[in-house]
């Protein structure tokens, strides 16, 4: 059976990983919140990244920077100017699209870096033959370029905040670079080094569709690799091999699902780009991107700021502007192919068993644990007993409502990986329970006093 985004929406609604936001007063578009087991995905997703691109590497230090930055930030970086996405309004229905979404459909390429002539160019080439994906009409604004930056009037208390705002941070690799002088100044990092981030970010997007891949407010999970000029490209292959095995090893993602597309339309200052791309349920799209940015984001904010941000070898006395290498993924992409790759559908004596079989250090919920009848307090002591003597350990969820049968499937729909039950032979026999692999549905006896080694040993 096919995974249709229908299918993981509602998966996600019903057992409490995804809602919309404020939905007792119909959502907010483009926004969503993240319920008790969808904040365990996403806490295991930044963790397995951090793990990944902090702890394992000598050469990678970590970084909290704030959400605001000086507003001169992202008139260096080229926000203020050119972070913008192509808009396109339908004339009949007055819905709001991206235009070379909208070219892509029809399968003519066109993307957000092109200017407001290019691609308004294109558009007229081809506009009989796009239709407005709401109402059908082919009847449209000319296409205008929209800014993307989401403004604020922070710290501003008296005239009109319009005319000199403060942004909410567009992407987190900004607060990577304004800091790289102060991290060098006070720590042991030499080039080649990494500074990685997780944080939010937020962004005006046009459109709000395919539910968490493109949101208005997200957290991106990002690294910036500090080199050598003449390393830059070395580096870049060695990045885009680390990043690939860290969704098949760390994550579980299968292989089959994953592809390389390189840019064809290059901003100025890349010398390379290449995004890992995901097979969600409408398709491969853009997962994480990989990018080889030269010296432009260093030299920009030494320009902007007026600081010295060149680097100099302590050997060589080499002095220079470090190029960059890129990569950054968004926590809610992650999740999302995390719940699609693990999404499976199987006929269990002719009833549809919804199963996520995520990798076992993804999972929300590593162990539940469940007295076969909630009206035997000897059987609910002996449960509650072993959840408290594995709790500190493992993430694990103590259950007692509805049938053994109910509560196995609720396990399974949000990828509990072992289930263990108390039953009448644990407390009158031999002090042993049963253990059920999610995968397999196959259940074994274990003994109470060994169940902490057998669990630390599958987890
Ligand atoms: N610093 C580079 C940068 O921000 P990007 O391609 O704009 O590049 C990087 O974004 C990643 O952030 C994307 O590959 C995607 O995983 C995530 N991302 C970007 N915009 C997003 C949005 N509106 N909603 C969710 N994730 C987003």
């Amino acid at each position: 059976m096919p995974v249709t985004l229908e299918k993981i929406v509602s998966l996600c609604k019903r057992r409490g990983f995804v809602f919309p936001s404020s939905e007792i007063y119909g959502g907010f578009a483009s926004i969503y919140d993240y319920g008790p087991y969808g904040v365990e995905l996403e806490n295991n997703i930044k963790r397995a990244w951090w793990k990944t691109m902090v702890q394992e590497r000598e050469d990678i230090v970590g970084l909290d920077a704030a959400i605001f930055m000086h507003p001169k930030v992202w008139e260096a970086s080229g926000h203020i100017a050119g972070f913008s996405d192509p808009l396109i309004e339908c004339k009949n229905c007055h819905s709001r699209w991206r235009a070379d979404h909208l070219l892509e459909d029809i399968g003519v390429f066109a993307d957000e870096k092109m200017s407001e002539e290019e691609i308004n160019e294109i558009f007229n080439q081809h506009k009989d033959k796009v239709k407005c994906p709401r109402c059908g009409e082919r009847d449209f604004t000319p296409v205008r370029k929209f800014n993307l930056l989401v403004k604020s009037n922070l710290g501003n208390f008296a005239g009109d905040w319009t005319e000199a705002p403060v942004y909410l941070r567009g992407e987190t690799c900004q607060g990577i670079y304004v800091d790289y002088k102060s991290i060098l100044d006070s720590t042991r990092v030499k080039i080649p080094f990494g500074i990685a981030q997780i944080g939010k970010a937020f962004r005006n997007e046009i459109t709000a569709r395919q539910f968490i891949f493109r949101t208005r407010e997200f957290e991106q999970m990002e690294m910036q690799y500090f080199t050598h000029p003449d390393e830059e490209m070395r580096e870049y292959e060695k990045l885009r091999e680390y990043r690939w095995q860290y969704y098949v090893k760390q994550l579980g993602i299968r292989e089959e699902n994953l592809r390389w597309k390189k840019h064809k339309n290059l901003v100025f200052y890349a010398k390379e780009a290449y995004d890992i791309e995901y097979k969600y349920p409408f398709g491969f799209d853009e997962l994480e991107g990989v990018h080889a940015r030269g010296d432009y984001d260093l030299t920009q904010h030494a320009k902007f700021s007026g600081q010295n941000l060149s680097y100099r070898d302590p050997k060589t006395k080499e002095q220079y502007i470090p190029h960059i290498i890129e990569s950054s993924v968004g926590v809610g992409r992650t999740f999302l192919a995390l719940i699609t790759d693990a999404y499976t559908e199987e006929d269990i004596d002719g009833e549809t068993r919804i199963v996520l079989k995520f990798k076992k250090n993804v999972a929300p919920i590593k162990v539940a644990v469940f007295p076969l009848l909630k009206n035997k307090p000897e059987l609910v002591d002996k449960a509650k007993e072993i959840f408290n003597s594995l709790k500190s350990e493992f993430m694990c969820e103590f259950d007692d409502n509805g049938n053994i049968g109910k509560r196995y499937r609720r396990q399974d729909e949000i990828g509990t990986p072992y289930c263990i039950t108390v039953d009448f032979d644990t407390i009158e026999k031999d002090n042993t329970v049963t253990v059920r692999d999610r995968d397999t549905m196959k259940q074994e006896r274990i003994r109470i006093e060994e169940l902490r080694e057998f669990l630390a040993e599958k987890l």
